[in-house]
C-alpha cells in the first residue's frame, strides 16, 4: 500500500523530493529492494548470427467485404524460445513478439478488434497512421483486461472526461487514407508503454498503394521488416526491465538509474538475438524500424560496398522519397523508420556481410548478418524517380510558430516539455483543421520526437539545412541537442492527439503533451 501512496506525489508533478528522484527509495519496499540490486543483470551469452532471421507472420482478415478488411488480434501472454534454449514469457499481440504483420492496400479501411488477456489494461497506437482520434490508441483511452477489475484498479488517480474505458475489447477502424508506407503498432497505455512495448507488445503496419507496385523494387522474399530492439535477460530467459511495480498496476516508472532509457545488451532483429539471414548477390529492400525502448543506431555495413553506398533509401516514415538517396551509415532513433535498398551483388558469393552498430560497443556494436551463398539474377531496379514530387505544406503558408522543449531530469527527475509534465486534460496547442503551423522542437539532451496524425516536413536543425536523415516525410524526428524546425499541415481529422518523446522512458515520465486540431 506504501507504493499506492507514493504514487499519488508522483502525480503532483514537481511536488516531488528536492534529491532529484521521482520518488523517496527509502519508502520502498520488496519487489523493488530486489530489481534495485539487479540494475548490473548481464544476459546469457548467445552465439551471433547462430539464429536465423525470423520474418513476423502475415495475419489473415477474419472477414473481408466490398469495402473493408476485419482482423481480430488477442493481446495475450506467450513464450518464446528468443535465447537458444530458454524460455522467455512475453507479452505479444495472439501471444507473439513481434506481433503478426498487418498488411493493408491505400483506400482500404482496416478494422481490428483488439481483445485483451492480459493483467493490465492497454491501449493500441498505430505509429505513423493517420487515425481518427477515437481510434489513436489515446493513452488514457484503455482496453481493461477481459476478466479483471476496474479502471481504478490499474490507474488509482484516473478520473475525470480525460480517462476512457472499453471492457475487453475495443475496436480501431484504419481508413488507410494515406502514402504506402511502413507503420508499425505498439502499446500506448498511459505510465506504462515502455516495459508493455519492451515485452513484446510491437507489429509492423504495411501500407501498400499503387504507385509502389507499379515500381520494381525487390519484392516477395526480398522485401523484408527489420525491427531492431534490445532486450536484457535474466538467468533464466525471464527479460529484465526495472519497473518500480513489475506487476505495472501500481507505481509507474523505473529505477533513477534507468530513467533516461532502458538499454538492453541483446539485440534482437524480428525478436532473435543477431540473427542470420541467407541472400542471393542481388538487391533486397529492407523496412528498418527502430522499436526499442531508448536506444540509438548507427548502422553500416561491414564490408560497406565499394562505392560507400551501403543503404539506398527509398523511403522514409511516411512513404516513398521523390528520388533515392544513398548513405553509409544510417542513424536511427527510437520509433523511426528507413525503407532502404541494399544490393548484395557487389560482393561475391560467399561473402558474409554484418550490419553494425557503430553507437555500439561490444555486443550492442552487431545487428545482423548477411550470408551471401547464392547467385540469382536481379529483376528488381530502382528508378531514378521513386514517388511524384509531394506537395510538402508550404513553410510560407504557416499560420503559427510554436516552440516546445523538450528536457529531461527536471521537476524531480521528471521528463517535461516547455517545463510541464503530461496531462490528459490539458491542450498545449489547438491547430486548425487543415492549417499548416511551424513547430519548433528543442531538446536537452537527445529525443526523438514523435506527432501522432500527421506527418511533417524536416525543414532545419539549428538554423541550418535539415540532416541526411530528414529526408521525405516524417512523423519521428531526432533532436540531439539544438533545435529542429518542421512543418506540419494538420489535415484529416478534428480532435485530441498526443505528441510525445519516443523514448519511452521518458514517454512514460510525462514527456508528453497534447493537441487538438480545431
Ligand atoms: Cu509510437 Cu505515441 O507512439
Ligand atoms: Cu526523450
Amino acid at each position: 500500500m506504501e507504493l499506492r501512496s507514493t504514487r499519488r506525489n508522483y502525480l503532483k508533478r514537481g511536488l516531488v523530493g528536492a534529491a532529484g528522484l521521482a520518488l523517496p527509495l527509502g519508502a520502498l519496499s520488496g519487489p523493488i529492494a530486489r530489481i534495485v540490486s539487479a540494475e548490473s543483470v548481464e544476459s546469457p551469452r548467445v552465439e551471433r548470427f547462430s539464429v536465423p532471421l525470423p520474418i513476423p507472420p502475415v495475419l489473415e482478415p477474419v472477414r473481408t467485404d466490398d469495402t473493408t478488411d476485419y482482423y481480430e488480434l488477442t493481446q495475450q501472454e506467450g513464450t518464446a524460445e528468443i535465447l537458444p534454449g530458454l524460455e522467455t514469457s512475453v507479452w505479444g499481440y495472439n501471444g507473439i513478439f513481434p506481433g503478426p504483420t498487418i498488411e493493408a492496400q491505400r483506400g482500404r479501411p482496416v478494422v481490428i478488434r483488439q481483445r485483451n488477456e492480459l493483467p493490465v489494461p492497454v491501449s493500441t497506437h498505430l505509429h505513423g497512421g493517420m487515425t481518427p482520434p477515437e481510434s489513436d490508441g489515446y493513452p488514457t483511452d484503455l482496453i481493461l483486461p477481459i476478466d479483471g477489475g476496474s479502471l481504478s484498479t490499474y490507474h488509482e488517480h484516473a478520473s475525470g472526461p480525460a480517462w476512457s474505458f472499453h471492457r475487453g475489447s475495443k475496436e480501431y477502424t484504419y481508413p488507410n487514407e494515406q502514402r504506402g508506407t511502413t507503420l508499425w503498432y505498439h502499446d500506448h497505455r498511459m505510465d506504462f508503454t515502455g516495459p508493455q512495448v519492451y515485452k513484446g507488445l510491437a507489429g509492423f503496419y504495411i501500407i501498400r498503394d499503387e504507385i509502389e507496385d507499379d515500381l520494381s523494387l525487390p519484392d516477395d522474399e526480398k522485401d523484408v521488416p527489420l525491427m531492431i530492439t534490445d532486450r536484457t535477460f535474466k538467468e533464466d530467459g525471464s527479460l529484465f526491465y526495472p519497473s518500480l511495480d513489475p506487476s505495472l498496476t501500481g507505481q509507474p516508472g523505473v529505477l533513477p538509474t534507468f530513467s533516461n532509457g532502458m538499454r538492453g545488451d541483446t539485440i534482437l532483429v524480428n525478436g532473435a538475438p543477431w540473427p542470420s539471414m541467407e541472400v542471393s548477390n542481388t538487391r533486397y529492400r529492407f523496412r528498418l524500424l527502430n522499436a526499442s525502448n531508448a536506444r540509438i543506431y548507427d548502422l553500416a555495413l561491414d564490408p560497406s560496398p565499394p562505392d560507400g553506398r551501403s543503404f539506398v533509401q527509398v523511403g522514409s516514415d511516411g512513404g516513398l522519397l521523390e528520388a533515392s538517396l544513398a548513405h553509409e551509415t544510417i542513424r536511427i532513433s527510437p520509433a523511426e523508420r528507413f525503407d532502404v535498398i541494399v544490393d548484395f551483388s557487389h560482393y561475391p558469393v560467399g561473402t558474409q556481410v554484418t550490419m553494425k552498430n557503430m553507437r555500439g560497443d561490444g555486443r550492442t556494436a552487431d545487428i545482423l548478418r548477411f550470408e551471401i551463398v547464392r547467385e540469382e539474377r536481379d529483376e528488381s531496379t530502382i528508378p531514378a524517380t521513386l514517388a511524384p514530387p509531394q506537395e510538402f505544406p508550404d513553410p510560407e503558408a504557416a499560420v503559427a510558430t510554436r516552440r516546445f522543449q523538450f528536457l529531461a531530469g527536471i521537476l524531480g527527475g521528471m521528463s517535461t516539455i516547455n517545463m510541464q509534465t503530461f496531462d490528459p486534460a490539458r491542450i498545449d496547442a489547438r491547430p486548425r483543421l487543415d492549417s499548416t503551423e511551424l513547430w519548433e522542437f528543442s531538446a536537452d539532451p537527445t529525443h526523438p520526437i514523435h506527432m501522432h496524425l500527421v506527418h511533417y516536413k524536416v525543414i532545419s536543425r539549428d538554423g541550418g539545412p535539415p540532416g541526411p536523415y530528414d529526408a521525405g516525410w516524417k512523423d519521428t524526428v531526432f533532436v540531439p541537442s539544438g533545435t529542429v524546425r518542421v512543418v506540419a499541415k494538420f489535415a484529416g481529422y478534428r480532435g485530441k492527439y498526443v505528441f510525445h518523446c519516443h523514448n519511452l522512458e521518458h514517454e512514460d515520465r510525462m514527456m508528453m503533451a497534447n493537441f487538438e486540431v480545431v
